[in-house]
């Protein structure tokens, strides 16, 4: 009798958000950056993929993803088509060293997910999303490849997402090889190291981006004549500040290397041709009450960075929450996000010293507020997006 039996496995998956940031590839294909880059993971209390891979022999058709609710066209994704091929051929290996094991690899993949957050917004979804389906499927195929070595097949989803399927503080090491075999994400520091750090999203615009980040890229690596110090020169020596500061848990240190990459970053887009905007008025408001909050502290205790889009993610210590998140509290109380277990114990302060301008523009611009901090790497869960007969549940 032929087995028909649903092989599922579930997992959880966060979104990390660079200090160091990844912008440039030396080759396409393989997902290869032209920099190292290093990131936080941030907790899944907040936002996370969830994402549950199964298989079975009664599955008809080719492997297919339901995401939120609505069928994605994996077989044109290349990436996706990268991913799911590397895992098989790994789980062949598992297979042939043993023949009482089932035969996963014969069976199409039904994979579901789900983002808890905004997808493609600039809110990281696709590294959380990639991490999860990389991990969701080497948990079914019950892989014995660490995170790291799993990282070699996400960063061909997408580069950042290599950096997900870790929690706390991790690097993610370029390397020089051709075949890509080196560039690999590692763990710096776990969570415990330095839990303090904490996140406040500024959610500036939840629409799809204007410029994606993989022809943005591209773009600058073939136009911009700052890049090449960018990467060569400037990065290589940021990380390894970034990793002292990070060992030697010295917020200033690392909110003055952050802002400056973040900085570095938009300063390279802008000097691409076509010229690439990300920020807007209300990042560089965000960047302003920043600025304005540190002076007022006499010290670095907040730090601002930007992805590919408008949105501000801001890094504080706890123990400057009020310094920090309270200002943004008092001058955007009436936006949603201030509720849940980070943003509820956030103590409201006063307008920071913050000029009227500044305070216009974020309640203005400000759509939402997540309130965060960094977290663990993906979690293993039985709750599946898939029932025993191998169809999607509704949630
Ligand atoms: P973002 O800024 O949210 O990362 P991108 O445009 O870079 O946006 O990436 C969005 C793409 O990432 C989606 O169109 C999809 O292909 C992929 N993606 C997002 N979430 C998931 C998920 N949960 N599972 C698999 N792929 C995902
Ligand atoms: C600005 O990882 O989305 O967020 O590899 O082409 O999928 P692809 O790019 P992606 O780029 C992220 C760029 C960034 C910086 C960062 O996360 O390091």
């Amino acid at each position: 009798m032929s087995d028909s039996t649903v092989y599922r496995a579930s997992t959880t998956a966060p979104v990390n958000i660079a200090v160091i940031k990844y912008w440039g590839k030396r080759d396409t294909a393989l997902n290869l950056p032209t920099n190292s880059s290093l990131s936080v993971t941030l907790s899944q209390k907040s936002l996370k993929t969830h994402t549950t891979a199964s298989c079975s022999s009664s599955y008809s058709g080719p492997d297919s993803l339901l995401l939120n609710g609505e069928p994605e066209d994996i077989q044109s994704s290349k990436r996706t088509q990268a991913c799911l091929q590397l895992l098989r051929r790994f789980r062949k290996d598992v297979e042939a060293k043993d023949s009482s094991l089932p035969k996963l690899t014969d069976m199409p993949l039904k994979l579901v997910s789900i983002n808890n957050f905004p997808t493609a917004a600039g809110l990281a979804s696709s590294a959380a999303g990639f991490a999860a389906l990389v991990r969701a499927i080497a948990n079914l195929y019950e892989l014995p490849h660490s995170p790291t070595q799993l990282s070699l097949i996400a960063r061909q989803g997408s580069g950042s997402a290599c950096r997900s399927l870790m929690g706390g503080y991790v690097a993610w090491r370029a390397g020089s090889s051709k075949d890509g075999q080196d560039s690999i994400a590692e763990e710096i520091a776990p969570v415990s190291h330095w839990p303090e750090m904490r996140a406040l999203i500024l959610v500036v615009s939840a629409d799809k981006k204007g410029v994606a980040s993989t022809a943005g890229m591209q773009t600058t690596v073939e136009t911009s004549t700052l890049f090449k110090a960018r990467a060569e020169e400037i990065v290589p020596k940021r990380m390894a500040l970034m990793e002292e500061a990070i060992q030697a848990k010295d917020f200033p240190k690392f909110a003055e290397t952050t802002m400056k990459d973040s900085n570095s970053f938009h300063a390279c887009c802008l000097d691409s041709w076509p010229p690439i905007h990300y920020l807007n008025d209300v990042s560089r408001a965000a960047m302003n009450a920043v600025e304005t909050i540190n002076r007022r502290a006499g010290e670095l205790v907040a730090a601002y960075t930007f992805d590919a889009g408008p949105n501000a993610v801001i890094y504080y210590e706890e123990k400057n929450e009020k310094l920090v998140a309270g200002v943004f509290r008092y001058v955007l109380q009436a936006v949603t996000g201030w509720d849940g277990e980070y943003g509820s114990n956030i103590p409201l302060n006063d307008r920071g010293g913050l000029e009227a301008k500044t305070v216009m523009t974020l309640k203005s611009g400000v759509s939402r507020i997540i309130c965060t901090g960094v977290g663990g790497g993906p979690e293993q869960t039985d709750e599946h997006l898939v029932d025993e007969r191998g169809q999607a549940v509704k949630v």
